[in-house]
C-alpha cells in the first residue's frame, strides 16, 4: 500500500485558492482559481500538493497510487450546511393549500406546520427514522455533497428529541468518513401546545435536555427558531449562554418573516451562523461584515413559500460571508438538492461564479466551524466533489441534471 493517492489529469480542478485567501468575502470571478488539466495528490487527512498535471512533483511519482480523470471535473466537496432531514411524514397538502391562497404562518397557527410534522415523527421509531435517514443521505451524497448538517427538532417533547438527537448520531456513525455530518440540537424548533409560553418550553425541555446531551458528547452545535410566535430574544439569549457555557457553536434562524435583529444577536454572540436573514436590516447586514458569523441564505425557502429573498448583493458587496443551504424540510423547502437550489438562485441574487462555489463549500463548511476544507488546497482535509462534465460552467447551468458522480 502507498502512503499517497494523486487523482491525475482531471480537465478542470476548482481549486478556492484565492477565495480561501479572501476568507470567502469580496470574491471576484477569477477566486474560482481554476486548474486545466489538474491533479492533486494526498494523503488520508490532507492535501500536500495540487497544480497542473506537467508540473507533477517527481517525489510524489513513487509514493502515490495514482488514478485518472481525464474529461472530469473536481471541486472542493460541496457543503449543505442547513437541513432538517430527520423527520416523518410529509406536509404536500400543505403545499397545495398555499398555492390555493393560504399563508404559511396561518397554516402554522391553525395546527399544520411544525406541529403536523411533529406527529408524524413521533409515529415513527427509532429504527424508522435511522432508515429513513439513510436512504435520504444516500441521495444527497449523489449529488455531490459529502457533509450535512442535520437539525433534530420534529420531535419536540424531552423523550423524542432526545432520540431523534441519537438517531442522527447513529447516522454520523454509520456514514463517517465519506459523509461527514454535523449533529446539530434544535428542539427550540417550535412551541409544543401543552406549554403556556416558550420560556416554559425552554426551562422544561430545551435547556436541561441540551446540558444531558451536551455532556454526552452528542451535539455539534445548537439553533433556535428566533421568529415571532416562536422563539423570542430572551430564549435565543438563554440558549446561547448555556451553548457558551457548555463549549458548544451557535447557530439561528433569525429575520426571516420580521426584522427581529436575530443577526445582529448572533453575531453578538459569535455564532457560526445565522440563517434566513430575508428581512435583515443594514444594521444587522453590518454587524455579520465585522463579525465571524456566517449569512446562511436559503434561498429555497423563498421560492417554496413564495416568500421574497433575502438580499443577497447588499450581504455581498459589504463583506458579508455568504453560505447557501438547502434548508431540505417536509413544510418551508422541500428539496434536498443544495446545488440545485444554488444554481437557481445564484442569477437572481447576482453572485458571480466564485460566489456561487464558495457558498456551496468553502462558507457552508465555516458555518459548521470545518476551517479545514472547502478548498483545494495544500494543508486543507481530502474531501472533494466529481463531476463527469468537462468544464466547471457544465455543473450549475444543467439545473437538476444528475452530473455528479458522488464525492471522493
Ligand atoms: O428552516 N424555520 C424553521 N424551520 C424550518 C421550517 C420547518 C417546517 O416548516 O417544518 C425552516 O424553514
Ligand atoms: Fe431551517
Amino acid at each position: 500500500m502507498k502512503p499517497y493517492k494523486a487523482y491525475r489529469n482531471f480537465n478542470q480542478v476548482l481549486t478556492l485558492n484565492k477565495a480561501l485567501k479572501k476568507d470567502g468575502r469580496h470574491l471576484e470571478p477569477s477566486d474560482v482559481d481554476l486548474i486545466e488539466q489538474g491533479s492533486v495528490v494526498f494523503s488520508p487527512s490532507k492535501i500536500l500538493w495540487v497544480g497542473p498535471d506537467n508540473e507533477f512533483p517527481s517525489e510524489y511519482e513513487e509514493s502515490s497510487e495514482h488514478h485518472y480523470f481525464e474529461g472530469k471535473v473536481l471541486t472542493p466537496e460541496i457543503v449543505d450546511c442547513h437541513t432538517h432531514l430527520v423527520f416523518g411524514g410529509n406536509r404536500a397538502q400543505e403545499y397545495s393549500m398555499r398555492l390555493n391562497g393560504a399563508d404559511y404562518q396561518e397554516i402554522a397557527k391553525a395546527g399544520g406546520g411544525i406541529l403536523n410534522t411533529m406527529k408524524g415523527t413521533q409515529n415513527l421509531s427509532p429504527d424508522e427514522l435511522f432508515n429513513i435517514g439513510v436512504k435520504r443521505i444516500e441521495r444527497i451524497n449523489s449529488y455531490g455533497v459529502g457533509t450535512i448538517e442535520i437539525k433534530s427538532g420534529y420531535g419536540l417533547t424531552f423523550e423524542k428529541e432526545m432520540e431523534i438527537t441519537k438517531v442522527i448520531d447513529k447516522l454520523k456513525k454509520h456514514f463517517a468518513p465519506k459523509v461527514q455530518i454535523i449533529n446539530t440540537f434544535m428542539a427550540a424548533h417550535a412551541v409544543p401546545k401543552q406549554f403556556e409560553s416558550s420560556k416554559a418550553y425552554m426551562d422544561q425541555v430545551v435547556l436541561p435536555l441540551f446540558e444531558e446531551l451536551a455532556s454526552k458528547n452528542l451535539i455539534d452545535a445548537v439553533d433556535i427558531f428566533h421568529e415571532k410566535n416562536y422563539f423570542d430574544e430572551h430564549d435565543t439569549e438563554a440558549l446561547f449562554q448555556k451553548a457558551k457555557g457548555l463549549g458548544i457553536n451557535r447557530k439561528s434562524h433569525a429575520d426571516e418573516f420580521y426584522d427581529n435583529k436575530g443577526a445582529i444577536l448572533a453575531c453578538r454572540h459569535e455564532a457560526l451562523s445565522t440563517d434566513h436573514l430575508l428581512m435583515t436590516g443594514q444594521d444587522g447586514i453590518e454587524a455579520l461584515a465585522g463579525a465571524k458569523t456566517v449569512a446562511t441564505l436559503l434561498p429555497g425557502t423563498g421560492f417554496f413559500l413564495g416568500k421574497s429573498q433575502a438580499k443577497a448583493r447588499n450581504f455581498l458587496d459589504q463583506g458579508v460571508k455568504v453560505a447557501i443551504a438547502s434548508d431540505y424540510n417536509p413544510g418551508s423547502c422541500h428539496c434536498d438538492n443544495v446545488l440545485l437550489v444554488a444554481s437557481i438562485a445564484a442569477p437572481a441574487y447576482k453572485m458571480n461564479v466564485a460566489e456561487l462555489w464558495a457558498s456551496i463549500t468553502l462558507n457552508a463548511a465555516h458555518a459548521l466551524g470545518l476551517k479545514n476544507q472547502g478548498a483545494v488546497a495544500t494543508s486543507l482535509s481530502p474531501r472533494f466533489s466529481l463531476f463527469d462534465v468537462e468544464d466547471i460552467n457544465s455543473i450549475t447551468y444543467n439545473w437538476g441534471r444528475q452530473l455528479s458522480l458522488g464525492t471522493i
